[in-house]
């Protein structure tokens, strides 16, 4: 750690050095040549194309808004992508591999770093840190490592998520807060119909990334897991297996909407938010959303708690959002320029406040302003979610894993498996998958 601190000034030289060799033109060790932009030595306005996907909160606007302002020279427009994440993605690998340079600068989800780091879609960002001095202990280092990949970093991390438990406070008391997934059943199957509520509970049962992140939770609060430490495929043990009948046996329950199969986080939270539910598992940008009076009914009415623990415990997937420059951008700079203000202080805070985002900059979290806002990013269920959160498995061939486990989880929710059918055919496809 101080070792990177120590050395930081003596790079800066070795950086400032270089470029008075250079005659003052920076092209970099990176293997894009002409990968700078012309606009450092002119008045004209360079103009950058930001992806990411669509938000349902103030936030990016904001940060555009702000960097805009203070930045004459740079204005970014927003490109509102699709909010599946599967379909971001694919979205973004289809334009990457045509090399298209129309999008600047992109988030990334947790799960995709390696993956972008290795076909070259994302410019390394280790230059730029050097050059700014940033101190990358400054941040969680969960996501920093999230956002390496063969000793490099290829995004900043922006922000964190983990899956919670949200209830309404009109309808449960703090001290009646279901604790493991049987009393969530049976609370939930009472509350339905109360206040004006359809459903009990609401989760994301779709055959998409989020069905991964619900499942991941299920599983580990029985004690299973994926892979285990070394990598290998153990999903098919009698903890995951428990885990995996959980998991069906609330998405078949009447609890939750029928078409509980076609929810992600859109549909979910847009329910809850409706007044339409006495639970939800989300993200915790659902406090933010929830008490957004524009588009809330249930302003002042939600409680937040870690999600209900199986035999071993709770666990909470781990999520979050990191942000990259695209190798094809024409303006790496300028784009440089404008992640760093977004992923830096002043953005994590705009995130925080405008979006429910949880900081990666871990001193956020002692933010007077950040923490009106949240007032739960205080609360040691809170913190103690972020830090014991669950990743999922960690690959460059992450999206055919995902969709592994996607096809088998979606099949077992439909009743076309059972849960120790799909736990098998799992184990067998991912072990294919991983060489294993
Ligand atoms: C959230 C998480 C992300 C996850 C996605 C699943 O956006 O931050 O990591 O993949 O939800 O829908």
């Amino acid at each position: 750690m101080n070792l990177k601190r120590l050395l930081m000034p003596i790079m800066l030289i070795f950086v400032l050095v270089l470029a008075a060799c250079s005659g003052g033109n920076d092209s970099s060790s990176d293997d894009s040549s002409s990968d700078e932009g012309d606009s450092s030595s002119s008045d004209k306005v360079v103009k950058l194309v930001y992806a990411r996907g669509q938000d349902s909160t103030k936030a990016t606007e904001e940060i555009v808004k702000q960097f805009n302002e203070s930045h004459p020279n740079i204005q970014v427009e927003f490109r509102e992508m699709p909010s599946d994440t599967g379909q971001q993605h694919d979205a973004y690998v289809t334009a990457l591999n045509a090399q298209d340079s129309e999008i600047d600068v992109m988030d990334l989800d947790v799960v995709w770093p390696a993956e972008f780091a290795q076909a070259g879609y994302v410019a390394d960002l280790d230059r730029f840190i050097q050059q700014d001095g940033i101190n990358m202990d400054d941040y969680n280092q969960g996501a920093v490592s999230a956002a390496t990949f063969n000793g490099k970093l290829w995004a900043m991390p922006k922000f964190i998520d983990a899956g919670m438990l949200f209830y309404r406070t009109d309808l449960v008391d703090e001290g009646d807060v279901p604790q493991t997934w049987d009393e969530l059943e049976k609370s939930a199957k009472n509350l339905q119909g109360k206040e004006g509520t359809k459903f009990g509970y609401l989760m994301q049962a779709k055959q998409y990334e989020g069905l991964v992140c619900n499942a991941v939770e299920f599983i580990a609060s029985y004690g299973g897991q994926i892979l285990d430490e070394n990598g290998k495929v153990v999903i098919n043990s009698d903890d995951a297996i428990q885990g995996i009948s959980k998991l069906v046996e609330v998405a078949q329950s009447d609890f939750v909407p029928d078409n509980v199969n076609t929810f992600t986080e859109t549909e979910s939270h847009t329910a809850f938010i409706e007044g339409q539910s006495a639970y939800i598992r989300n993200w915790p940008y659902q406090w933010n959303l929830a008490n957004d009076e524009e588009q809330s009914k249930i302003v002042d009415k939600v409680g937040v708690a870690p999600l209900p623990a199986g035999d071993e415990g709770s666990a909470a997937a781990l999520g979050g959002w990191m942000t990259a420059i695209s190798k094809y951008s024409e303006h790496k700079k300028e784009a440089w320029e404008f992640l760093k203000f977004m992923t830096g202080p002043e953005g994590q805070k705009i995130s925080a406040i405008k979006g429910g985002l949880a900081p990666t900059i871990s001193s956020l979290f002692d933010d007077k302003e950040v923490l009106d806002a949240n007032p739960f990013f205080a609360e040691e269920g809170f913190q103690n979610a972020l830090e014991g959160a669950v990743s999922r498995p960690v690959a460059p061939n992450y999206p055919e894993v995902s969709e592994i486990l996607q096809i088998n989880l979606s099949k077992a929710i439909a009743g076309d498996l059972t849960p120790k059918e799909a736990a098998e055919k799992m184990e067998t496809q991912l072990k294919k998958a991983m060489d294993q």
